[in-house]
């Protein structure tokens, strides 16, 4: 082991922190750090934005499917799938009048260019997440940013090329968050396989989910109307009303990106 491997394998979502800010020295350090994590072409396709104003983070609080501990995080960053930017500077670069005097089409951003911006600003987001554990930060992704579209494209001025992917929270763990015991983990031989994918028969989805069934059920034989693991997993995440605001969100923030 290392100190790396060591740090990695005891990270865990931190969602209650001390009531003690950062420095602005280690902000600095970890968005240093952030800005050099691997980017598709070099091209940082993703913008953060440092959540300061108490009020917005109330409201995130809110429209993020209702999780208070948003308001009492010190650190809040959201991180953006950003093309608008590339675009702005292909239109300030004369890139329109270019097309137009060759007679090819202007190409605009694309559900490609999103995906691979997406990749960039969760690239970013995970190297904050273990620059900041190396400064004894706890962090909790959100993804219930990607809820609420109409709401939060104007509470931080969203333009069409810019896709809200995932908020974090990072602050102090208190001493019971320090204590908490980590997740437990799917089996590696569920989820890596060598040369092809490895669809999984129902006998090793049962298997599986097995330790998590017996933890969630206990002696109970049904939950809800749901008499297993799988069953009870898409009635409360699923099929959840969060799970399908995400979705229209989604959708309406790729009608946007399309109409860019
Ligand atoms: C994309 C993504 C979205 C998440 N969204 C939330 C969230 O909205 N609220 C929350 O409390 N945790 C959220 N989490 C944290 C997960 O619940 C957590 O990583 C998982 O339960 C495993 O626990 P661990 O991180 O402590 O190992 C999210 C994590 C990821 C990667």
């Amino acid at each position: 082991m290392n100190s790396v491997i060591d740090l990695l394998l005891n990270r865990k979502s931190v969602r209650a922190y001390e009531n003690r800010g950062i420095s602005p020295e280690v902000r600095a350090e970890i968005l240093r750090a952030t800005l050099r994590a691997p980017t598709a072409g070099n091209q940082m396709l993703y913008s953060i934005v440092e959540v300061t104003d108490q009020s917005i983070k109330d409201t995130l609080a809110e429209t993020c499917d209702h999780q208070p501990f948003i308001a009492q995080a010190p650190w809040v960053l959201l991180f953006l799938a950003d093309y608008q930017r590339w675009y702005d500077y292909f239109v300030a670069s004369g890139v329109p009048e270019m097309c137009e005097e060759s007679q090819v089409a202007l190409r605009k951003p694309e559900e490609g260019d999103l995906f691979l911006a997406c990749c960039d600003a969760l690239i970013a987001a995970q190297t904050a997440v273990i620059a900041a554990e190396s400064f004894g930060l706890g962090s909790c992704y959100i993804g219930d940013i990607m809820e609420q579209y109409e709401t939060h494209q104007e509470l931080f001025n969203l333009p069409h090329y810019v896709f809200p992917i995932c908020l974090l929270c990072l602050g102090y763990p208190t001493l019971q968050q320090k204590e908490r015991e980590l997740t437990p983990r799917f089996d590696r031989k569920f989820i890596v396989s060598e040369n092809q994918y490895r669809r999984l028969a129902p006998g090793e989805l049962e298997e599986m989910h097995r330790s998590r069934q017996a933890q969630v059920f206990g002696n109970r034989k049904s939950i809800e109307g749901a008499v297993n693991f799988g069953q009870y997993l898409y009635r409360r995440k699923f099929s959840a009303d969060f799970s399908v605001e995400m979705s229209r969100s989604v959708r309406a923030i790729l009608k946007s990106w399309q109409a860019g």
